[in-house]
């Protein structure tokens, strides 16, 4: 059974995109035969070049796999704008900047909600992993990647917004199944550039508000991660590499691995 796991938070700059890439990365070693799809479905198309793929020399996109949903003459099937990547098993549906444009499409769509999974459901069968990364949207991506995911991981940083967006993403998961009837099997929660007290302070971060938000997640009784702020995201992104190949071994990459095995895990909450 192909896990559908989307990586939202309706604020943005959590760390979305990097976890999304780096868990593929890690989900593509798991075994040797299993096949993972990341699908980016951002019109900022981050996912796409951090796997290494330059936005302007693409001849197809996502953007293409939505227009022939809301037109189908026009297009393309997901089939026709997959990618292989520079990690061995580990695919990609890119992105390009005119997917934003597909938002006033789709508002004129039946069913506009279910986009997403009508485009990902022929290719289920080929994947082990279909992850989404999906932008900070308030609107019909997050819907739709709602939508189309089993699964939700949901990165956080150290801020109190952090903590309204969730209650908010609660809100949304319920507004899907009363709209559709689809549940949301798992919701994960990572907190992202977690630092620790003691260590030196970053601009963005004061030592100490990582640990206090992560009590007070933890009171919530959610499943909760935490991933380290690491110099060796921004030099892995430069490379265009997940860290599982740029540096499988470091405390991020162990960070990330864990994640990637609880992710694989059959049970269901
Ligand atoms: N663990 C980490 N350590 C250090 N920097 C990180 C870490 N995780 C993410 N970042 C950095 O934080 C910034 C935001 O991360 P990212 O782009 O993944 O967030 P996002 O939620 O996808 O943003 P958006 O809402 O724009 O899609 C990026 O510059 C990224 O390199
Ligand atoms: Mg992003």
């Amino acid at each position: 059974m192909t896990k559908t796991i989307a990586f939202v938070n309706l604020k943005g700059g959590s760390g979305k995109t990097t976890l999304c890439i780096n868990i593929a990365g890690y989900l593509a070693k798991k075994q040797d035969k299993s096949k993972v799809l990341v699908v980016d479905f951002d019109p900022q198309a981050n996912a796409t070049s951090a796997l290494g793929i330059e936005g302007k020399t693409l001849e197809k996109s996502i953007y293409d796999a939505v227009l022939r949903q809301c037109e189908s003459n026009l297009g393309a099937s997901i089939t026709q704008i997959i990618l292989e990547t520079e990690v061995k098993n580990l695919h990609l549906a890119p992105s390009e900047l005119d997917l934003a444009a597909a938002s006033i499409l789709m508002q004129n769509t039946k069913n506009r909600v279910e986009i997403l999974s009508r485009i990902l459901e022929p290719i289920k069968k080929f994947y082990d992993y279909i992850l989404i990364d999906s932008p900070s949207d308030t609107g019909l991506f997050i819907l739709n990647s709602l939508r189309a995911a089993d699964r939700l991981v949901v990165p956080i940083d150290s801020s109190i917004f952090s903590l309204e967006a969730l209650e908010n993403l609660k809100i949304y998961c319920r507004d899907i199944e009363e709209m559709t009837g689809h549940y949301i099997e798992q919701f994960t929660i990572v907190l992202n550039r977690y630092i620790k007290s003691g260590s030196k302070a970053k601009k963005s971060s004061k030592p100490g508000a990582s640990e206090e938000i992560q009590s007070t997640v933890k009171a919530m009784s959610h499943t909760l991660f935490v991933v380290p702020d690491s110099l060796l995201v921004y030099r892995s992104q430069q490379e265009g590499l997940p860290i599982s190949d740029y540096a499988p071994t470091s405390a991020l990459g162990k960070a990330y691995g864990e994640i990637a095995n609880y992710l694989a895990r059959d049970f269901i909450e």
